[in-house]
């Protein structure tokens, strides 16, 4: 905010700061005297690295598609790790969760029961009726995307098919509500919750969206709950997902001896998980990059 205006743009992009961010940071500071909370310098991207996040995006996608037309019942979920691998490989890029934090695969499968982060395993084999949820975060030329989707293996449930199609609502609904300049990322959650409950389901409250683009997790984190509070403001150059774990019974979450990863629903019931990475353009356009 302080910065003189001949001097290069905070942003990065090695233009002048007149030239660059300074009317972006006067319309800014005009919101936060009004008494906006406003992003950080940190959370905005220009138009390089929003390129960049892209990039990684169309990659994150075509892994996406490729899991989407060979998941099978009789397939375990090792087995879509190890295509996930080769798809990278052959792609130039990294999983930004192999190895984050000890994380030992790709990608994470949650099957059923399981609300997120389910470590792929030779010994979980897919059957006809599961739903599951795979998530990846991909990594390329030090830019980052991250999405998930849920796929119905065979014929589903009524209960389940409809907790996979509200929890993709929860998500779609949430990004309609974005106009630059004027939503906030508190804004998610009361969308998210409304559509849940209205349906009987419940919000995880565990697990939220973040920031993503130089690394896999950045602020602003974003909750999918109504925290009560308003939080940052959207404005141009910020990159966020919005991730929505929904269960068909109680919210909460539990975790199974030897595992401190997979965390799984307190009652048994099914959960749903749908991620999208979300860009906002400096022409003001809501772009969904990665889905
Ligand atoms: N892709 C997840 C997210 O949506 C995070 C993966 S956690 C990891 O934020 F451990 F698998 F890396
Ligand atoms: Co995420
Ligand atoms: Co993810």
């Amino acid at each position: 905010m302080k910065q003189k205006k001949d001097k290069l743009c905070w942003c990065g992009s090695g233009e002048p700061y007149k030239k660059c961010h300074w009317l972006f940071d006067q319309r800014l500071e005009a919101y936060r005297k009004d008494g906006y909370v406003i992003p950080t310098h940190k959370m905005i991207k220009n138009q390089k690295d929003i390129d960049g996040i892209k990039a990684a995006a169309v990659i994150n996608n075509g892994l996406l598609d490729l899991v989407e037309n060979n998941i099978k019942a009789g397939m375990s979920t090792e087995e879509i790790d190890d295509m996930c691998a080769k798809f990278l490989e052959e792609h130039d890029a990294h999983s930004a969760d192999f190895h984050y934090e000890g994380y030992p695969k790709r990608i994470c499968t949650a099957v059923n029961d399981v609300i997120c982060h389910g470590i792929p395993r030779k010994d979980v084999i897919l059957k006809d009726g599961d739903i599951i949820n795979v998530d990846v975060t991909t990594e390329y030329k030090g830019y980052y995307a991250d999405a998930s989707r849920m796929f119905m293996i065979g014929e589903v449930s009524d209960n389940a098919r409809k907790l996979v199609e509200v929890t993709k609502e929860c998500l779609e609904e949430a990004i309609k509500i974005i106009v630059p300049w004027e939503t906030r990322v508190s804004d998610f959650g009361k969308v998210i919750e409304r559509i849940a409950h209205k349906n009987g389901f419940s919000v995880v409250e565990e697990y939220c969206g973040h920031g993503v683009g130089f690394k896999m997790h950045e602020d602003p984190y974003i909750l999918h709950y109504d925290e009560h509070i308003d939080r940052e403001l959207i404005v141009p150059g910020m990159v966020f997902t919005i991730e929505p774990m929904i269960n068909e019974g109680k919210k909460g979450i539990r975790f199974k001896p030897g595992d401190t990863w997979t965390s799984y629903t307190v009652d048994g019931k099914l959960s749903a998980q749908w991620e999208h990475t979300i860009v906002i353009n400096y022409d003001e356009s809501v772009e969904i990059v990665s889905a």
